[in-house]
C-alpha cells in the first residue's frame, strides 16, 4: 500500500494517530468477528477514491445532474459483475447498508401494519428481520420463528405451521448467527403454500454462495438482499437482486424512496470487490474460510466445548458457554485481553440479555483472508480454552498474548500503516 497518510497527518494528526491505531489493533489481535474482513487494498483505494465528491441521483445514464459519464460506467460495471457473480436478474447497487436493504425490499412490497415472518433474534436473526427495537418491527406487524429447542436448526413442519397461522406477506431467511446450511428451497415451499413473498438475507454468506459452496437462493426468492462487506470481502454497503418484474419497483423505493445521492466511491469499491469475487483465488478463498471453521469446531469440541446445533456448515460457529459457568460478555472481555477479538452473542432461547448472553460467535473470514490456515485455527482453539478455562487470570490472558501477537506477526496487512 501507497498510502501512509502524509495528507492527513499534516490536516488532522489526531485522526491520522488513530487510523494507524486502529491498523494495528485490526492486525495485531485474531478478528475473530464473523461479520467483518479485511478488505483488499484495491478496494482500499476504490473506496477512498474522488468518486466521493460526485452527486449522482438516478441510475446509469437516467441522472438528475451532468457530468456523471465515469461514474455511469462505474456502476454499470458493478451491476454487470454483480449479475455475473450471482446470475440475478437485476441488481440494485445503491443501498448504504444491509439494513436499507432489507428496508427497501419491505417498503417496496408491503404497506404498514403487513404481516412479516423472521428469524428471532435470540435464534440468530437480524434486527431487520423484525425485531420490536427496528423499524421491521415498528412498522410491520412481525411474526418471529425460532429454531428447533433440541436440534437448534430450522424445523419446517412448524415454520409451515407458523406461516399458516398468521399467513404473513413476506418471508425472510438468512441470519446473522446460523452456523447451518440455509435451505432456500423449503423457504421456497413455505412461502408458495401461504402465498408470501420470499425475501433471502444474505449479508453473512454472499461469498460463499458467490463461490458456489452454500445452496444458491436466486432460483428460490423473489428477493436476495445482502451486504458487502462481510465473507463477500468488499466495502462497507448493501446491495438488492431480484426478479425482473419488481425491478422498477425496487429501483424507486431506493431512489427517490428512501436515499439520495449514491455513494459513488463506495459503488467503485463495489465493483472491484465483485471482480475480486469472480476469481479462482476467491473461490479458493471461500473453501478455505470452510474448512477453517470446520478445523476450529473440531478442536474447540475437542477442548470441551458446546457448539450450538453441534457444528457449522458455514464461516461461523457459536459457543454456548453455560457449561463452563461463565457469560458471553465475560469470554468477549477476557478473550479481547488476549488478542482474541470475538462478539459476545445470544444463543437459542437465551435466558440472558443480548448485553449479557450465554454464547460467543466465532468465524473465520478475516482470520483465512490472512492467509492463516488449518494449524493455526489448532493454535487458536488452544488459546481460547487456555483463556476461557482461566477466567480472572490476568497473567494468563497476558501469557495467551503474547501468543496470539507472535502469530498475527506472521501474517501482516496493510503494513504501511502500522
Ligand atoms: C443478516 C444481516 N442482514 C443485514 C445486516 C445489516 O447490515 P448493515 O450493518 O450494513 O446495516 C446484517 C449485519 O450484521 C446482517 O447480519
Amino acid at each position: 500500500m501507497r498510502n501512509k497518510l502524509e495528507n492527513l497527518k499534516k490536516v488532522d494528526p489526531e485522526i491520522a494517530e488513530l487510523i494507524h491505531q486502529e491498523a494495528r489493533n485490526e492486525v495485531y489481535n485474531l478478528n475473530m468477528i464473523a461479520s467483518e474482513n479485511m478488505v483488499s487494498e484495491a478496494v482500499l483505494e476504490a473506496q477512498g477514491c474522488l468518486m466521493t465528491n460526485k452527486y449522482a441521483e438516478g441510475y446509469p445514464y437516467k441522472r438528475y445532474y451532468g457530468g456523471c459519464s465515469f461514474v455511469d460506467r462505474a456502476e454499470e460495471l458493478a451491476i454487470l459483475r454483480a449479475k455475473e457473480l450471482f446470475g440475478a436478474e437485476h441488481v440494485n447497487v445503491q443501498p448504504h447498508s444491509g439494513s436499507q436493504a432489507n428496508m427497501a425490499v419491505y417498503m417496496a412490497m408491503l404497506k404498514p401494519g403487513d404481516k412479516i415472518m423472521g428469524l428471532s433474534l435470540c435464534c440468530g436473526g437480524h434486527l431487520t428481520h423484525g425485531s420490536k427495537v427496528n423499524f421491521s418491527g415498528i412498522v410491520y406487524d412481525a411474526i418471529a420463528y425460532k429454531v428447533n429447542r433440541q436440534t437448534q436448526v430450522f424445523d419446517f413442519d412448524e415454520l409451515l405451521k407458523i406461516a399458516r397461522e398468521h399467513r404473513p406477506k413476506m418471508i425472510v431467511c438468512g441470519a446473522s448467527a446460523y452456523p447451518r446450511t440455509i435451505e432456500f428451497d423449503k423457504f421456497r415451499q413455505i412461502a408458495s403454500e401461504v402465498g408470501a413473498y420470499l425475501l433471502a438475507d444474505i449479508a453473512h454468506i454472499a461469498g460463499l454462495i458467490a463461490a458456489k459452496l452454500h445452496p444458491d437462493p436466486i432460483p428460490y426468492c423473489d428477493f436476495v438482499t445482502t451486504t458487502t462487506h462481510k465473507t463477500l470481502k468488499g466495502p462497507r454497503g448493501g446491495m438488492i437482486m431480484c426478479k425482473k418484474e419488481y425491478a422498477n419497483l425496487i429501483d424507486k423505493t431506493i431512489f427517490p424512496g428512501i436515499q439520495g445521492g449514491p455513494l459513488m466511491h463506495i459503488i467503485a469499491a463495489k465493483a472491484v470487490c465483485f471482480k475480486e469475487a469472480l476469481t479462482d483465488e476467491f473461490r479458493k478463498y471461500q473453501a478455505q474460510i470452510l474448512l477453517n471453521t470446520k478445523v476450529l469446531a473440531s478442536e474447540l469440541i475437542k477442548h470441551g466445548f458446546n457448539l450450538v446445533s453441534g457444528g457449522t456448515d458455514t464461516h461461523l460457529l457459536l459457543i454456548d458457554l453455560n457449561s463452563k459457568g461463565i457469560t458471553g460478555q465475560e469470554a468477549e472481555k477476557a478473550l479481547e485481553k488476549a488478542g482474541i477479538i470475538v462478539n459476545k452473542n445470544t444463543i437459542p432461547f437465551d435466558t440472558k440479555t443480548p448485553m449479557v448472553t450465554s454464547g460467543i460467535r466465532l468465524g473465520t473470514p478475516t482470520f483465512t483472508a490472512r492467509g492463516m490456515k488449518e494449524e493455526h485455527l489448532q493454535q487458536v482453539a488452544c488459546f481460547i480454552a487456555e483463556v476461557l478455562n482461566n477466567i480472572g487470570k490476568e497473567e494468563v490472558y497476558a501469557q495467551v498474548r503474547v501468543k496470539t501477537k507472535e502469530l498475527c506477526s506472521k501474517f501482516l496487512m496493510y503494513e504501511d500503516l502500522l
